[in-house]
């Protein structure tokens, strides 16, 4: 039996030492150790020993039981110290490898410029309002004094949706003066940015959509001193303390008077230059106090109250504020164009 016991403890190592698996490991512990195991198949014939025998063999079998315990035990962490070892390697993050580069982008010069304007007026109490680039002709339109028959009406310059001429891609911000009287409690300060449409043939001065900024005020004893004081302001504050304007009369169907108001040229000072085209002075925006019936028609009291209203060429003022020769440079979205601002 003694040799039977030795067999055993050789076997059962050899086997637990070649073990890949902790499964394997759990099945050589019943192999061997089970209760139907081979060690207990010896131990159970112990009662044909003699009485001298019995506590020799019963001594080596529980030494044979407690070595293969143990080396299940070592063979077990073993197998897991393995496996961790794997997964870690398998699962390496070099820490050391440079990051990937995010290009960061920035705001697209014309909207520089917007954000300077929007900032200039909220700085004076204005609110800033979206609106519609699908207008009705009767805001775009009727409601701002241009009948039926006007010209600023006809198809060679206006981009309709349906054969009546009700439905357009609006001409101008202006129709958010309407939208503001409409909607909103007196006294109004507005500023209104935004897309307009014009069938216009693009060059260097031309786009068929463009952006403009719409203003208005309306309030008690509000005259021509200021507008013209609150838009020298606001000239000052985008070009610099000191830069002229001239105010030119005008015609507008929704302003009574109307005006355009020039800056004087930041290239030549006034003198004449390419730039201007010699006339020293640069068309900025059209202005006006508006049409008394431009009120009335919104039910605003043209007795009791006025206002005045600006449109802005906002590519113009952004290609003034960089100096940008040609508007197309402000669509083609060239980044080597854009990275300069
Ligand atoms: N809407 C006019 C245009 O597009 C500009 C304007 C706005 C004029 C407000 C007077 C008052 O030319």
């Amino acid at each position: 039996m003694k040799e039977q016991l030795e067999k055993i403890k050789q076997e059962a190592l050899a086997a637990l030492g070649a073990a890949k698996e902790s499964v394997d490991l759990e099945a050589l512990r019943v192999k061997y150790l089970g209760k139907k195991g081979e060690l207990t198949a010896v131990l159970k014939q112990m009662g044909k020993l003699s009485a001298e025998e019995r506590p020799v063999i019963g001594q080596l079998a529980n030494e044979v039981r407690e070595r293969l315990t143990a080396e299940i035990e070592t063979q077990k962490k073993k197998l897991e110290e393995a496996k961790l070892e794997a997964r870690l390697e398998a699962e390496a993050l070099d820490v050391t490898i440079p990051g990937k580069k995010t290009a960061l982008g920035h705001q697209h010069p014309m909207y520089i410029a917007l954000e300077e304007i929007k900032d200039i007026f909220v700085g004076m109490g204005f609110t800033v309002l979206d609106g519609p680039e699908v207008e009705l002709a009767y805001y775009n339109f009727d409601r701002l004094n241009a009948e039926e028959g006007h010209p600023s009406r006809d198809w060679s310059d206006t981009f309709y949706f349906d054969k009546d001429s009700r439905v357009m891609l609006r001409s101008q911000t202006s129709p958010m003066q309407v939208h503001a009287m409409e909607t909103m409690e007196l006294p109004i300060r507005i500023v209104a940015p935004g897309r307009v449409y014009r069938k216009d043939e693009v060059d260097a001065t031309h786009s068929p959509m463009f952006h403009q900024v719409e203003g208005m005020v309306i309030d008690k004893n509000i005259t021509m001193a200021d507008l013209k004081g609150t838009l020298n302001t606001v000239v000052e504050q985008l070009y610099g303390k000191g830069t002229k304007t001239r105010f030119r009369p005008h015609h507008f169907p929704f302003t009574e008077p109307s005006c355009e108001m020039d800056v004087q040229c930041h290239k030549c000072g006034g003198v004449g230059c390419p730039t201007c085209k010699g006339e020293g002075w640069i068309e900025l925006l059209g202005a006006g106090m508006i049409h008394p019936k431009v009120l009335e028609m919104s039910g605003i009291d043209p007795e009791v109250y006025s206002g005045w209203a600006f449109g802005m060429g906002l590519e113009r003022t952004a290609m003034r504020r960089f100096k940008i020769a040609d508007l197309r440079l402000i669509f083609e979205n060239d980044v080597r164009f854009l990275e300069q601002f």
